[in-house]
């Protein structure tokens, strides 16, 4: 698999990270790419680069089409070294090329390669004509760090955002319709969740940026190109930006004993008597940022844990602090989980959804060593409870 002219005279050259399956925490089984884009003028522009393990790849897709040595920019929409990394390898080749960065990029930049890059830094809103075609930078910062921007280019309607709108997927497709939308839907949405999750409101803010814009192609920095589904991946984030979620209910538990487990089955049970579609996650089984993509679309979280050394067991310990890093919005919570005698689980856990302002609008529970018949059948009580709550 070459370069892909993606509008004429620009090309995808980026790398595919077929291997991956750690990308700092995240569980990457799909692999990913790192997308980077030559833009082909009177001046040659290279959007981005790729993880540096995958230069020789870039700069093959890069020689397919030119002499890499002719880049006149690099334009860096994002420091982080996912797409910063082979930077200074490029500049061995395109040594009078200028590096187009925001403020903060070129802050950043220096902070990881110690070296002036030749900058040009833009502000939100510059322009750079670089022949038929005038690029345009529009900052979003915080999509995904301070120095994030986008690069536009009407002439083509074409959008490169870097890490907005990406997925982690590695294949040989280059185009949303050529793959499976389910797959599609999936992974952008377990990305925006691990990735984006945080930024809800400067995603709002980048989307009205963008919104006068004329689009019809979105090249982000990691996995397929959006063309054919583009109102469906914005609606998305409009969607995810403003923390809407579904009537339905989410049930993440570790166990010991098998005791909270218990519990955590007679919560769903309670909540599908109320007519509540449940998913349930074991932490035994389910990785973080999975049971994240199911955090992205649900209302009401139910977290359970039994106590362990007067708190909750490590693996809970670990979600949550994933879970308040990324800082989902208006959800209800519930805690729940078994105890030997401090039970000390359940009130940290709906310590941590009070700080991340959840509504509790039932007290948490927890059930001294194992549930007898009677304790269960309340703790189904209390699903049902919680499952009429949710449709209120
Ligand atoms: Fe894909 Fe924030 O880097």
């Amino acid at each position: 698999m070459g370069k892909k002219e993606i509008k004429p005279n620009i090309y995808w050259v980026g790398g595919v990270d077929w291997d991956i399956r750690n990308f700092h925490g995240y569980l990457t089984q799909r692999g990913t790419t790192y997308n980077a884009y030559l833009i082909l003028d009177e001046k040659i522009v290279l959007v981005d680069t790729v993880k540096h393990y995958l230069f020789e790849e870039m700069l093959a897709r890069i020689r397919e089409i030119i002499d890499p040595t002719k880049i006149d920019y690099i334009v860096s929409n994002h420091v982080e070294m996912d797409h910063s990394g082979s930077i200074l390898k490029i500049l061995e080749y395109a040594t009078n090329a200028k590096v187009i960065t925001s403020t903060q990029g070129e802050k950043g930049l220096l902070r990881h390669y110690k070296k002036d890059l030749n900058f040009q830094v833009v502000n939100s809103g510059d322009t750079l004509n670089i022949g038929k075609r005038t690029l345009h930078f529009v900052h979003t910062p915080m999509v995904h760090w301070p120095d994030n921007m986008v690069t536009y280019i009407p002439e083509d309607k074409l959008l490169l955002p870097n890490d907005a709108f990406g997925q982690h997927i590695a294949c040989s497709e280059r185009f949303d319709d050529e793959i499976g939308l389910e797959i599609l839907k999936e992974e952008a949405a377990k990305y925006y969740a691990n990735i984006v999750l945080p930024y809800g409101d400067q995603v709002k803010k980048a989307l009205e940026a963008l919104s006068g814009l004329e689009i019809d192609m979105i090249g982000p920095s990691h996995g397929i190109i959006w063309r054919s589904l583009i109102p469906n991946i914005l609606e998305e984030y409009t969607k995810w930006a403003n923390h809407k979620t579904e009537n339905k209910a989410l049930i993440v538990y570790d166990s010991m004993w098998e005791s909270t487990k218990k519990m955590a089955y007679k919560l769903k049970e309670g909540l599908e008597d109320a007519g509540i579609y449940v998913t349930i996650r074991s932490l035994k089984t389910n990785h973080i940022s999975d049971v994240m993509t199911d955090v992205i679309s649900t209302k009401m979280i139910l977290i359970g844990s039994p106590t362990l050394n007067n708190g909750m067991l490590p693996s809970m310990g670990a979600f949550l602090t994933y879970l308040k890093g990324l800082r989902p919005r208006n959800r209800i919570g519930f805690a729940f989980g078994s105890y030997g005698w401090g039970g000390q689980a359940v009130g940290d856990i709906e310590e941590i959804m009070k700080e991340l302002k959840w509504e509790l609008p039932v007290q948490c529970t927890k059930i001294k060593f194992i549930p007898d018949e009677d304790e269960l059948a309340n703790v189904k009580k209390i699903g049902c409870e919680l499952g009429k709550l949710i449709k209120v």
